[in-house]
């Protein structure tokens, strides 16, 4: 149902033309995702749509037409069941284990939290119309089913960049060559092993997600999604269907890849409209550090204060050595330090910090949303890289000359010195930061707007099919061409059968014309 546009009241510079209603699904409660999904729902509403928010995050804005269903906020760990582990000793897990044992397991644990949660349960009790169903697109593939239960067109929003199921579910091209599966670290990507590894992971992520993974998914639709209406498509179908993909990503920094109309990168929404200030103790700290500050943090699930002791003193020894002052993000109250130059905080207000001149370094874990950050304000890195997506967004830094590797397991005070030294020292990873920056923001329309226009596009083109790719009509065969490969193999090999027999029987009456004249000059 589309009704009178509360945005031409309220915003009389924007102009709105459909206003429509729209269900946000976002129930995943990890920090630097909200950092990224907020933005969207909030500007969805400041434009004028009446958006319903299913969340795990609370947001503090008060728009009328923005309501927030509240999902119980519950960490990956307690649901679970299991301690919280040292994030730490993530560093040497392998892209298989992570996904069976973090992101499967952890996203159909929360996917259950989610459906279960009171809130959520009396919401999709009522009943209510979209027009629009915008879903986070992060292992809780169940609430795909709102989308059919409201017979409203599917948008989904990644926080991280490609997704590889995602291309093959929209038909988008695989890129194999070039496009790594988004949590796969690999050193050499283009090389020989790196693309046969590519091809091995793509593949077996595919088949376990889908026939193992999805199939519970579809339990919990079952499960917990009342009144939909019959019959009911797969979850496979309802993402294949999906009008739109929104990813985190620019070809600015990921590097090109050909994407279908339906799929647009976005990367960096949540730095377009940021207006938030320095508290005045942090901007007095920045204006007067003379030598620049070296900023570390490592992200909302990584803690600095759960570091071995020996590679703690070796961050301290190096950080003391320092002319620079530095700011650590360190989460328990047990640093003893006297070092005079070391400011140590529980939180930083990431961004803003990162916008201050005065920035020499990032010392990061290089998460996708900090290095946007440091990549939106020209700051160079050195990364420590811990799991998921996080060694290729660093291995990408370093490939485009504004970054640089430190692998955990090699973290000691000489290592730590050198990369720390090489990057302040030579200025041309500066410059590339800042080359790359302006490449970041080169764009035809700000990114949060991008995002924006296409969910709006979707709207008024109610669901836009004609900007999936028609080769989803066609099967997988069809598709790959393999029908046609294989009819022309057939010809070749049956050509190649009678032109070996044609010469066999050229060869032969050659031969026994040969055998007779000798025969002849015998005689
Ligand atoms: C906006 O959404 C809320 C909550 O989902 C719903 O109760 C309300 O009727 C909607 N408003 C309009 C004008 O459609
Ligand atoms: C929802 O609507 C259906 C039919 O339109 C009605 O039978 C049902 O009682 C309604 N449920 C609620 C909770 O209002």
């Amino acid at each position: 149902m589309l009704f009178s546009c509360l945005g031409v009241l309220i915003l009389p510079f924007l102009i709105c033309c459909e206003c429509a209603n729209i269900l946000y699904v976002v129930p995943f409660t990890g920090k630097s995702h909200y950092i990224m999904l907020k933005p969207i729902g909030l500007e969805l509403a400041r434009r004028g749509h009446n958006v319903t928010v299913i969340t795990g995050n609370k947001a503090e804005e008060d728009l009328p037409n923005y309501h927030q269903i509240m999902v119980e906020h519950k960490l990956i760990w307690d649901v679970l069941g299991i301690k919280r582990p040292n994030i730490f000793t993530m560093a040497d897990i392998s892209a298989e284990e992570f996904h069976d044992k973090i992101l499967w397991s952890g996203g159909l644990a929360f996917t259950e939290v989610a459906l279960q949660s009171p809130e959520v349960k009396q919401f999709l009790a009522n009943n209510n119309s979209f027009d629009l169903v915008i879903s986070e697109q992060f292992f809780q593939e169940a609430t795909f089913a709102l989308a059919h239960k409201y017979k409203a067109p599917l948008v989904l929003v990644t926080t991280y960049g490609n997704c590889m199921r995602h291309n093959i579910l929209s038909r988008n091209p695989l890129q194999l060559a070039t496009v790594l599966s988004e949590f796969l670290d690999v050193h050499d990507p283009t090389s020989f092993w790196g693309r046969l590894r590519n091809l091995y992971f793509t593949v077996y992520e595919f088949v376990w997600w889908k026939y193992w993974y999805l199939e519970k998914q579809e339990e919990f639709v079952r499960k917990y999604i009342p009144d939909l209406p019959q019959p009911v498509p797969s979850l496979y179908e309802l993402q294949r269907d999906a009008a739109l993909i929104l990813i985190n990503s620019h070809f600015s920094f990921e590097g090109p890849v050909a994407y279908l109309p339906n799929i647009v990168e976005v990367g960096g929404l949540h730095l377009t409209r940021s207006t938030s200030k320095l508290p005045t103790d942090l901007q007095k700290l920045l204006d007067d550090a003379k030598h620049g500050v070296v900023y570390v943090n490592f992200g909302s699930n990584v803690r600095s204060s759960e570091m071995p002791a020996e590679k703690k003193r070796a961050f301290l020894k190096v950080f003391s050595e320092l002319k620079q002052t530095v700011f650590w993000k360190w989460e328990d109250d047990n640093l003893d330090i006297d070092a005079k130059n070391v400011v140590v905080r529980k939180w930083f207000p990431q961004k803003d910090i990162l916008s201050h001149p005065n920035i020499k370094v990032f010392i990061s874990h290089g998460g996708l949303i900090g290095t946007q950050e440091a990549i939106f304000h020209g700051v160079p890195l050195v990364g420590i890289p811990i799991y998921a997506d996080q060694y290729n967004n660093l291995l990408q830094a370093e490939k485009l000359g504004f970054g640089k590797i430190l692998q955990y397991r090699d973290i000691n005070e000489d290592n730590l010195r050198k990369s720390l030294h090489e990057v302040l020292k030579d200025e041309s990873f500066k410059q590339r930061a800042q080359e790359i920056s302006a490449r970041f923001k080169d764009r035809p329309l700000p990114a949060l707007d991008t995002a924006m226009y296409w969910i709006e596009y979707v709207i008024r083109n109610k669901g836009a099919d004609f900007i999936k790719n028609p080769a989803q009509e066609l099967s997988w065969f069809a598709n790959n061409m393999l029908d046609v490969y294989a009819f022309l193999l057939f010809v070749f090999i049956v050509s190649a059968y009678f032109v070996f027999i044609i010469l066999r029987a050229v060869l032969g009456l050659f031969k026994t014309s040969n055998d007779r004249r000798q025969k002849v000059k015998k005689q």
